[in-house]
């Protein structure tokens, strides 16, 4: 057995003088970078989303109030002011009641979360285009706060519901009126903007159907809505688990409008029917033909309307996990087919038409690249998404004149799919990974933008305000996912945090 023999302490170190250093340098050269990247991502308790990264003009001309880096501060209007209507009456007035805690599904589960006037989803809002609406929302118990955004309808910014930006969050014991005309019909959906990512998933959303004013095209049809939302890893539709049935006489045509609440896409399919889309996110595609045997790729936030006609024997929609829907004459049994693998390409499908703009001719062009790096996110280390090769809050400021033609591209190298949604807008899909769009105008407010791919969009800034522009997986949001489009000339009151009064905002 061999001993080792330990020199002196003194003897160990001596001649090794840069160890002690060293030790202690080393360290530091990683410490003092990690901490000042830590401390540069804290994010102020209160702040404006004015405030938020550095102003984008999109290589238009920079505006004449603001400018510079300093807050960007638009100066001008406060989008306060940018309200429906205040007077008039209503075409429909709704009161909707937000509560926190366990209810009951429409199948019967127990689920644990939030309700609007006792029910998740809540009660579905019908009206048609043009009409006034007048919603009050009443917070009767919900902790954190809540507000209501009108996903897919292009409300005045006031009305827009996004805690901290177009208003504060409503307060236990408070109400907060919306008042808006409705600009166009189709399918829509409403949920909470204040700590969406929990609220939303927890049920405080409900549809709202917007039909045609001229109404003799659809008279013949029935109407169904088909929501889809997934409650603690349970799969509903309407509220539902398994599935649910509809009765339709044979020869029927149906309109069914499809909703994605969820957080994720949704594989939507027919079987026993042939089936056309309609409209997506509330536009009509224009020359709808007949799909067969292939599934339409429903993303988050986004809405469908699907025209089938009943057959004898039913038909089945599956939105997956065994989820469906049968609709047809009393007792029918559509044998349910599997998930075809073909999918809907709405870059081919429908035929072209016109557009209300010329993109050729666009006023500014803005890059949304979504990617994803490690860093720090307000103080917490993580692998976080990036705008532009940025973290949240250092993310672009969109900047827009009202009357701008307005072209974006959405690049997504982050390794994950985003829904990516636009407020106060729709938009239309000019091409994909360089392939233009072929088939039908598709305006879109909820895009799928897949890992690897690129959407070069177009959108009229006709809609004053401060808009948010977000994935729509409501927890890539709270992750720093989003951005937002702001007018020349209007700014926001309002702050997200913590203020004095102890008024919270946490939109996402
Ligand atoms: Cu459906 Cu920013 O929301
Ligand atoms: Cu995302």
């Amino acid at each position: 057995m061999r001993t080792r023999r330990h020199p002196p302490l003194s003897e160990r170190t001596a001649g090794r003088w840069w160890r002690l250093p060293v030790a202690i340098g080393f360290p530091l050269l990683l410490v003092v970078p990690l901490g000042w990247l830590w401390y540069d991502s804290l994010v102020p308790s209160t702040y404006s989303v004015m405030d938020m990264g550095h102003a984008d003009y999109g290589g238009g001309p920079a505006p004449g109030r603001g400018g510079g880096h300093a807050g960007h501060d638009m100066g001008g209007v406060s989008l306060a002011t940018l309200t429906g209507p205040r007077d008039g009456t209503p075409d429909l007035t709704a009161t909707l009641t937000a509560r926190q805690g366990t209810f009951e599904l429409a199948s019967g589960e127990q689920a644990d979360g939030y309700t609007l006037n006792g029910t998740s989803p809540g009660p579905e809002l019908v009206a048609t285009e043009g009409d006034l609406v007048e919603v009050t929302l009443v917070n009767a118990d919900v902790e954190d706060g809540v507000t209501l955004h009108w996903h897919g309808i292009d409300v005045p910014n006031a009305e827009d519901g996004v805690a901290g930006v177009t208003q504060d969050a409503v307060e236990i014991g408070e109400e907060h009126v919306y008042r808006f005309v409705l600009p166009q019909a189709g399918t829509y959906w409403y949920h909470s903007h204040q700590v969406s990512h929990r609220q939303v998933r927890g049920g405080l959303f409900g549809t709202f159907v917007v039909t045609p004013r001229d109404d003799a095209a659809t008279s013949t049809a029935e109407d169904l809505t088909a929501t889809l939302h997934t409650y603690d890893g349970v799969r509903t539709l309407n509220g539902r688990t398994g599935v649910s049935r509809a009765e339709a006489p044979a020869g029927a045509t149906v309109r069914l409008r499809v909703v994605n609440t969820d957080n994720g896409a949704a594989p939507v399919w027919v079987s026993g029917a042939a089936y056309r889309v309609l409209a997506v996110d509330g536009v009509d595609l224009r020359g709808p033909t007949d799909v067969r045997d292939r599934t339409y790729v429903l993303t988050a936030g986004a809405r469908a309307d699907l025209e089938v006609v009943v057959p004898p024997g039913g038909f089945r929609l599956d939105v997956g996990g065994g989820t469906a829907m049968v609709v047809g004459p009393r007792g029918s049994r559509p044998s349910p087919a599997t998930e075809p693998e073909r999918r809907v390409d709405l870059l081919t499908y429908g035929q072209a038409g016109d557009l209300p703009f010329d993109p050729d001719r666009a006023d500014r062009r803005f890059d949304y690249d979504i990617g994803r790096r490690p860093g720090f996110l307000d103080g917490r280390p993580g692998f976080w998404w990036t705008i532009n090769g940025k973290m949240f809050p250092d993310v672009p400021m969109y900047v827009v004149e009202e009357g701008d033609v307005v072209r974006m591209t959405i690049k997504n190298t982050s390794g994950d799919v985003h829904p990516m949604h636009l407020h106060g807008h729709h938009a239309v899909v000019l091409s994909r990974n360089g392939v233009p769009a072929t088939g039908s105008p598709w305006w879109v407010d909820s895009l799928h933008v897949a890992d690897d791919e690129t959407y070069e969009i177009a959108f009229l800034a006709d809609n004053p305000g401060v808009w948010m522009d977000h994935c729509h997986n409501l927890p890539h949001a709270a992750e720093g996912l989003i951005a937002h489009l702001a007018y020349d000339g209007v700014s926001t009151p309002y702050e997200v945090g913590r203020d004095g009064d102890g008024a919270h905002n946490h939109p996402e």
